[in-house]
């Protein structure tokens, strides 16, 4: 290459190099250019071995050249043989590096969200978010149904972001009684209260560089929301007992189950903490939602809580196929910790044979049932009372749709699983415009008739 520039220029682009030789002395980038030529050819490429060229009796800047990254230098006049045999140990070092650097970026692409399982659709825009949000600074608040892994996605944002290295404090401030909950935050002076014998730092002190976790927000009382809304507006709280005001920089990811909306309408959430906190808002779905993922979540803690000898049994081996249907339509009102919990007490209580049906807990075997698409019958009354019509009628259209779904269409088949005569399906089908089902469990209205 004529010069510094032009190298410098076609670092980053393709063909890609396996060696850089560089001269000390560039004409154009000064008597030290190479210096810099090996800086920034390290930063495009770190596994990009460079070898420096010196004149005899400079040294000090070879081993300067060395400390930006070089990979070795040669003196000039030098033996073409040797300069081979360096280039040769250059080549197959920076294949090594590249070869290193790939596996640690598959093996953190699995760490990423290994702790995570589930790849529905709404999972999979769940990782989305975390993905882009990880790397900024921005708020983040996580709602959903207890149970749903609220914690997991806060922990997954703290450890795939710039701040990984530092403290990721968690405060639960629903199980902190308020009149210590400003103190155990913020941090409070000796003296400032009966009981405060020494100085005490603060969560969000502790948590400084790195990501403050406050699960629960939902239960912040409103004098508290005043504060923290100060310290994400401006960095900054007084601990309790100070007038001086202490500088944070934190993150903060906040979590609750309670609906936002609801607590901002009833003000048991001032607006504008909410409003701030809502910046990033990562809705998790109830594991109802995303029942495609059940057996995965099944398999997954069979398999973690798995301790006898012997391989893991699949979940044909470790369930009767009455027990795993049960499974599959069952409402999860405790979501992921509930299936978790369940797997936890199975695997301890099983002997050698599968769990049965009769093995599940009552509320599992009795609880109301869905389909597997997730819709419910009704068979609560609420006291406002309920349209026996309008409920039979639903669910009369269910079966409908979901016959025609399993018969592909075929009308006289779906007739056949229903035992109805194929004539009144098709008036039934006229009359409420049904189609097969689509993923959400709703007819699909547009369902144009076959032949
Ligand atoms: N998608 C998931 N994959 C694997 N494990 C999960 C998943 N979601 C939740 N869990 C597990 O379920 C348990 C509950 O999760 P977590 O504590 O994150 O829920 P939460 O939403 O914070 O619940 P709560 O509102 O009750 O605090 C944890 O043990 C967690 O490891
Ligand atoms: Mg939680």
């Amino acid at each position: 290459m004529p010069d510094g520039e032009t190298g410098l220029d076609r670092l980053p682009g393709s063909p890609r190099y396996d060696v850089v030789l560089v001269d000390l002395n560039l004409p154009d980038l000064g008597e030290l250019g190479g210096i810099d030529f090996v800086r920034k050819a390290k930063e495009a490429t770190p596994s990009l071995p460079c070898i420096v060229m010196t004149a005899f009796g400079s040294i000090p800047s070879a081993i300067e050249a060395t400390r930006a990254g070089a990979f070795h230098y040669v003196t000039k006049p030098f033996k073409l043989d040797d300069v081979k045999v360096i280039v040769e140990r250059a080549v197959q070092f920076g294949r090594l590096q590249e070869e290193n650097d790939e596996l640690k970026a598959q093996l953190k692409a699995k760490y990423r969200f290994e702790n995570i399982v589930g790849n529905s659709e709404p999972m999979c825009d769940v990782y989305r978010i975390i993905e882009r949000v990880a790397r900024t600074e921005s708020t983040v608040l996580i709602l959903g149904e207890s149970g749903t892994g609220k914690e997991l996605v806060a922990k997954a944002i703290h450890y795939n972001s710039p701040r990984r290295h530092r403290p990721l404090v968690a405060v639960n401030c629903g199980a902190i009684p308020e009149s210590l909950l400003e103190s155990e935050l913020f941090g409070h002076l000796r003296g400032s209260f009966t009981g405060a014998i020494a100085n005490k730092q603060g969560r969000f002190s502790a948590a400084d560089g790195g990501t403050i976790f406050l699960d629960e927000i939902g239960e912040m009382s409103p004098n508290l929301q005043v504060k923290l809304l100060r310290v994400l507006e401006e960095h900054a709280f007084e601990p309790v007992g100070g007038v001086k005001p202490v500088k944070v920089d934190v993150r903060v990811v906040a979590a609750t189950n309670v609906n936002m909306e609801e607590a901002v309408r009833t003000r048991a959430i001032r607006e504008d903490l909410y409003y701030r906190l809502n910046v990033i808002r990562i809705d998790l779905p109830a594991l109802r939602e995303r029942r495609d993922d059940i057996p995965l979540l099944l398999q997954h803690f069979v398999e973690r809580f798995h301790r006898s000898p012997g391989p893991v049994p699949t979940l044909e081996q470790f369930f009767t196929p009455e027990a795993l249907e049960t499974l599959l339509t069952y409402q999860w009102p405790g979501n992921v910790r509930e299936l978790q919990n369940l797997i936890e007490r199975l695997t301890i209580l099983k002997s050698d044979g599968r769990i049965q049906r009769s093995d599940l807990p009552e509320r599992v075997v009795n609880g109301n049932p869905v389909t597997r698409d997730g819709w419910a019958p009704a068979t609560e009354i609420p006291p406002e009372g309920i349209s026996l019509k309008d409920e039979v009628n639903a669910f009369e259209d269910r079966l409908n749709k979901r016959a025609l779904e399993m018969a592909h269409g075929n009308k006289n088949r779906a007739a056949e699983l229903l035992r109805m005569n194929r004539t009144t399906l098709i008036e039934k089908m006229k009359r409420k415009r049904l189609g097969p089902l689509n993923r959400r469990g709703e007819g699909d209205t547009g369902f144009a008739e076959p032949g």
